[in-house]
Parts: structure tokens; C-alpha cells; sequence
């Protein structure tokens, strides 16, 4: 048998060959964020009102995190109902119909409840077809996770549109009693649509998605209750099991560090240098993070986009807020590259590349 000649071949790329080993050009799919949404619930809880439920003061929480309010769900509101809000305006800003979604993934760390996957709620809300739907966990970085998974599904079919939501409810896992913790966080769900297009010239679209993970460092963010080593008890009820607990300034390194990292990942392995970034959409869960990742990367803080002085922290719901706020803004003009970088609990981190049609 004649042994294949990979010698001609072009150079792997994640996106696969442009090119013939000839040189000719071959049309291929890529995958673009064809529309965003967004669902803030209406409850603001500012930083005075924090004073009157934990031991602390409005200048500490705004010179430490830049987070001046933050919304919160009412108890009717859940997971699932916001997802369903971005999802529709989403969904309306791709200009397509919920029965034209081939596929449904929801980053959650605060599912409706623990199965059925929320993703499957907000396939049965909105009237889809009985596509494929599921949740994953990822923490904070999981729209950068639910993001690469779908463009992968889309790009190499048999999916057309896929949705993409992140979504928390993150009040339910607070510690309110925890002044520590319960400054930082909202509740929110930020979604997108990716779509198929075929492109000419120049590519556009998702262009890259770096992930990754470290499992030996899941102690410092976590919520210990809750799943199958501790169920819940009077014990684990009465220890505060079921609430979210974390080491911040562990946190705080450790961020700096993975996102620097991921965002010179992607630039280097996309031969691109940090000045041709127009924007950056962080993760958004403390300004200080970001002012350290800006000078680190050389890029200036006004190429960042920022909402978290009114949202706080959102986790998985975060970069999609952000993502949805920053293309309504201007923040995303056509031709322009972004990149999208979060970290989060697990440890988890990714950056996405994306140059805007
Ligand atoms: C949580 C965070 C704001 C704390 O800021 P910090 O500068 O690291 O503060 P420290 O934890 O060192 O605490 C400093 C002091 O402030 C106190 N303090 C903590 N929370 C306070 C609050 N809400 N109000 C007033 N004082 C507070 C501490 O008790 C400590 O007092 P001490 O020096 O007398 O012991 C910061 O570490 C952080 O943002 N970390 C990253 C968290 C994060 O992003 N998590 C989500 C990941 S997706």
C-alpha cells in the first residue's frame, strides 16, 4: 500500500486548511455571534444597602472591587427564567424564530435544580424544536466553555444556530452573613447566538478559543454542599455547607495570572500583537483584576469594556452581559478583533478570539 504523502501538507490549524497544498483557496464555514441579549433582573441591592445587612462601608466595596450595585432576583426569578429572557432577545437580534435554534447549552452554577439541565427548560419556555439541550459547569469561565463546544457543533454541522446562555442566580448560594464574599456577586444571564456563514476574503467570526483548567486549586473557590459527598443534612445546613466559599486574595492572584496567560495564548498563536486588540470583554469581577491585567498586557484600560460597577459579579452570566452591552455600545466595530477572557472557579480559564463582520 502506498504510503500518503503528508510532507505538502498545510501547517494544523484548529480551523483547518485554507488553503490546497497548491494554493488555492477552499471555502469553509466560520462561525459567527449572529446576535446577543441580555436579562438584568429589576432589584438593584447598592453598596449602602450591604452596610445594613453585613460589618462594612460603601468606600471599602467600591476601592476593592469598583462594584458600586448589583442586581437581585426575586424569588419567582430563577436560573431558568432569566436564561429564557437573553435567550428571546437573542434569539430576536440574530433576526431568527426559536424554531429556527438547532442546539441549546446553558453555563450554570446555579441550575433551576440539579437535573433536569436548565438548558432543557429554556428549550420547552421558548418552543423550540426538540433539539439537543444541555447545561455545563464551568463556573465563571463557562461561556468561554459553552462557547468553543457550539462553535465546534456548528462548524462542523449537522448545526446551523446554536444558543449560548449564561445564567446565575447567585444570590441563592451567597453567604449573606459573609462580608467577604457577599459584596461581590449578582444575579443576571447574558446569551448569544452563533451561526454558520461561509466567508470570502478575509476571515471573520470566532476565530480561537483557549481553555483551561486546574483542578488542584478547586479548594479556594467552591461550594462544598450540595452534591453527592455532602448531601444535604441539618448538619450541612447548619455549617453553612450550601453557600459559596473562597480565599480571595488567592483568587486575586491566581486570576491576574491564568488570564494574562490565556490572553497572550491567543495573540501569539494567532500572530497578533496586543495593540491590534480594538477590545478586550473581561470576566467581570473586580476592577483591580482588570487595571492589573491591563498594564500586564500593555493594553490601556479604555480598550476594556466595564459594567461591573453595576452588576457585580454574574459569574457564567458575566461575559455575556458584557458581550451583549459592548456590541450595543459600539465596542465591537466591523473588522475590529476582540477577545473574550474570563477565569473562574474549578480553576477555569479560556480566551476567545473574534474579529466582527
Ligand atoms: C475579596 C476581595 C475584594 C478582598 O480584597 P482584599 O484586598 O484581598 O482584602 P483582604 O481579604 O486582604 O481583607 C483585608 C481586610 O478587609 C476586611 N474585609 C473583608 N471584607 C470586607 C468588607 N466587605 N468590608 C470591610 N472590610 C472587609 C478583612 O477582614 C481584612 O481585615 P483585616 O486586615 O483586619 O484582617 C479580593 O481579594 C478579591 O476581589 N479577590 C478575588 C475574588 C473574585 O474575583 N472572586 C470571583 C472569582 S470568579
Amino acid at each position: 500500500m502506498k504510503t500518503p504523502d503528508f510532507s505538502t501538507a498545510p501547517p494544523f490549524s484548529r480551523e483547518g486548511p485554507t488553503e490546497t497544498p497548491s494554493g488555492q483557496s477552499i471555502s469553509e464555514p466560520s462561525v459567527v455571534i449572529s446576535g446577543t441579549g441580555h436579562y438584568l433582573p429589576h432589584k438593584v441591592l447598592t453598596n449602602t444597602d450591604l452596610t445594613k445587612i453585613v460589618d462594612t462601608n460603601e468606600e471599602w466595596i467600591l476601592t476593592r472591587t469598583g462594584i458600586s450595585e448589583r442586581r437581585i432576583a426575586e424569588p419567582t426569578e430563577t436560573s431558568g427564567t432569566m436564561a429564557t429572557e437573553a435567550a428571546r432577545m437573542a434569539i430576536a437580534n440574530a433576526n431568527l424564530q426559536a424554531e429556527d435554534i438547532d442546539l441549546v447549552i446553558v453555563a450554570t452554577i446555579t441550575p433551576d435544580q440539579p437535573f433536569p439541565a436548565t438548558a432543557c427548560y429554556v428549550q420547552t419556555t421558548l418552543g423550540m424544536r426538540t433539539i439537543a439541550a444541555f447545561d455545563v459547569e464551568a463556573a465563571c469561565s463557562g461561556f468561554l466553555y459553552i462557547l468553543d463546544i457550539a462553535h465546534a457543533m456548528v462548524r462542523n454541522g449537522p448545526y446551523r444556530h446554536a444558543l449560548i446562555i449564561g445564567t446565575e442566580k447567585l444570590s441563592a448560594i451567597t453567604d449573606w452573613q459573609d462580608r467577604s464574599t457577599c459584596i461581590l456577586f449578582g444575579d443576571g444571564a447574558g446569551a448569544a447566538v452563533l451561526s454558520r456563514s461561509s466567508f470570502s476574503g478575509k476571515k471573520t467570526g470566532i476565530l480561537d478559543t483557549t481553555l483551561g483548567a486546574d483542578g488542584a486549586n478547586g479548594h479556594i473557590l467552591q461550594m462544598p454542599g450540595g452534591g453527592c459527598r455532602i448531601p444535604a443534612t441539618p448538619d450541612s445546613i447548619t455549617s453553612r455547607q450550601h453557600f459559596l466559599k473562597m480565599n480571595g486574595r488567592e483568587v486575586f492572584k491566581l486570576a491576574v495570572k491564568v488570564m494574562e496567560k490565556a490572553s497572550l495564548d491567543i495573540l501569539a498563536r494567532n500572530h497578533l500583537q496586543a495593540d491590534e486588540i480594538h477590545s478586550i470583554i473581561p470576566h467581570q469581577a473586580n476592577i483591580r483584576i482588570i487595571e492589573m491585567l491591563s498594564s500586564r498586557l500593555e493594553i490601556p484600560m479604555e480598550r476594556f469594556f466595564i459594567n461591573l460597577d453595576q452588576y457585580g459579579n454574574t459569574s457564567a452570566a458575566s461575559i455575556p452581559i458584557a458581550l451583549h452591552e459592548a456590541r450595543e455600545s459600539g465596542f465591537c466595530p466591523s473588522g475590529a478583533y476582540s477577545i473574550l477572557v474570563g477565569f473562574g472557579a474549578g480553576l477555569t480559564w479560556g480566551a476567545t478570539l473574534i474579529r466582527w463582520p
